[in-house]
Formats: structure tokens, C-alpha cells, sequence
């Protein structure tokens, strides 16, 4: 795991972002998988900001996104789909019939579970995984105890999850408890996954999940047995690791790194 350690929020989205257009410029068909939520509002307007000033061109790409919450249609005003649209499909030259976010109000969740599945293996497989981190250390919403294993199915979130999240809602009672998410196993399929967290109420996590033992009960430690799993942080989440001394050397010195040494 490569572990970069910014400044600011605002250096980790540009930092994220940089990451994400250098693919996109590298390969135009990337296949990107998303995260909604807080954390990547940055990443994507700086996205946003490379397309309008520099021609960042989205029009061959492909997106998936991680989750969706079950029960919401995708233009209800708190579904992630109708999130993504807002932070960033609207604003890029995104080919509409090639983004995919699961459909919340689907009528049958495992049938289109299955169908999520295969579409991302016609896609030739995600390129690019982008990852926040949830309170309870969760990636998608594989809330803790999930199968590191598991694929695209519905999850019941927890209740962390719930209170977490219930920003977003009128009141907690108005968060969906279950929703459509992408498995570890799914993720780790991946063949780059970037995962961005920020600010203090993530430091405990932060460290657990890159320190700690892999574990079910924090899924976001599954990162540590894929090859190419880079996180980028600002100080805050980053403030608990007991390793940041060795990270930002090997971030100083990545012309030697890059060269001689693996992740
Ligand atoms: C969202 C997702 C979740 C969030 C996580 C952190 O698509 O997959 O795992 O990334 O809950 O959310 P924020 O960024 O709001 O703290």
C-alpha cells in the first residue's frame, strides 16, 4: 500500500484528482469506479476544474459507482445517483449510457445485483477503484462482518452507518436501513484502487485499517492484500498512524522507490 499524507482537504482532492486524470489521459476508455459521499467532493471538482481548463475528456470512459441506497429512485434528492449527477456527470463530457450506479428502486435487488456484475465484467473489469472510508472502517457499504470475499448484493447498514449518514436526511428515521453495494470481493477485483479519507473523526480508522490486522470487522483492511492500493489523506485522518515518518519518506523519495521498490 502506497500511503500519501497532504496537508489539507484541499491538497488531498487535487492529489486524488491528479491521480484519476493521469489514468484517464493514460488510458480515454478507463473503466472508473466512484464513491459518493463528502470525502471525494473535492477530487471531483477538481475533476471538473481539469475537463473545463485543461480538456480532461471523460467521453470514452466508463464510471460504476459503489452503492446506492435500496428503496430511493435515482432522482430522489438523496440517492447517491442523483449525488453523482450533481458533483459530477452534469459538468463533464461523460457518455450518459456508460455510467452506471445501482438502481435503488429496483424491483428485484438480486437479479440486478447479478446484472451489475456482468456488466462490470463486460466492461473489461474496473481499472481505477476510488474508495472513502467509512466511520466504522467500512469501503462501499460492506459495513462490518461483511465477506472479504463478497460481491455486488444488498447490505443492511449499521447503525453507525445510519447516524453517520442521517446528515444528509430530514431525520435518522428517514435513512434507508439496506442498499445495493459493490462486495470486497468485487473491489479487490479492481486492478488500482485509490481510497481518500479526511479529517479527525477518520484517524482511528485510518490507522486500523492500514496498521492493524485485516479483518472482516473493518473491511477497508482487505486493501492491504491488493497489489496496487494507493490512500491519499490529509493530516487529521493521518494523525494516528505510527508509520507516518516512513510514508513521507518513501513519498520524498519516490524517483529512488519508484525504480527499485514494490508497494
Ligand atoms: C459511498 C461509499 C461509502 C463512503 C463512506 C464515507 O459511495 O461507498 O463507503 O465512502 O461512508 O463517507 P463520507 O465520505 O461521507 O465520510
Amino acid at each position: 500500500m502506497e500511503v500519501i499524507i497532504t496537508d489539507s482537504y484541499e491538497e488531498m482532492s487535487q492529489v486524488a484528482a491528479g491521480i484519476i486524470a493521469s489514468e484517464i489521459r493514460r488510458k480515454h476508455d478507463l473503466v472508473l469506479g466512484l464513491a459518493t459521499g463528502d470525502t471525494p467532493r473535492g477530487t471531483y471538482e477538481e475533476l471538473v476544474r481539469l475537463h473545463r481548463s485543461e480538456g480532461l475528456d471523460f467521453s470514452k470512459a466508463t464510471t460504476f459507482n459503489l452503492d446506492e441506497y435500496l428503496g430511493l429512485s435515482p432522482v430522489h434528492e438523496n440517492s447517491y445517483n442523483y449525488a453523482m449527477q450533481r458533483m459530477l456527470f452534469d459538468h463533464v463530457n461523460i457518455n450518459p449510457s456508460n455510467v452506471y450506479v445501482p438502481q435503488g428502486n429496483t424491483d428485484d435487488p438480486e437479479e440486478f445485483c447479478h446484472w451489475y456484475e456482468k456488466k462490470i465484467s463486460e466492461a473489461g473489469g474496473i481499472d481505477l477503484q476510488v474508495l472513502g472510508l467509512g466511520g466504522d472502517g467500512h469501503i462501499a457499504f460492506n459495513e462490518p462482518g461483511s465477506s472479504l470475499a463478497g460481491r455486488t448484493r444488498v447490505k443492511a447498514l449499521c447503525k453507525q452507518t445510519i447516524e453517520d449518514n442521517a446528515r444528509f436526511f430530514d431525520s435518522p428515521d428517514d435513512v434507508p436501513r439496506l442498499a445495493l453495494t459493490m462486495g470486497v470481493g468485487t473491489i479487490l477485483e479492481a486492478r488500482k484502487i485509490l481510497l481518500i479519507a479526511s479529517g479527525l473523526k477518520k484517524a482511528d480508522m485510518v490507522a486500523a485499517f492500514i496498521e492493524g490486522p485485516v479483518t472482516s470487522h473493518i473491511t477497508a483492511s482487505a486493501l492491504q492484500i491488493h497489489t496496487h492500493a494507493t490512500v491519499v489523506l490529509d493530516q487529521e485522518a493521518a494523525s494516528k498512524l505510527a508509520r507516518a515518518d516512513y510514508y513521507n519518506w518513501v513519498r520524498d523519495n519516490k524517483h529512488l522507490v519508484q525504480k527499485h521498490v514494490g508497494r
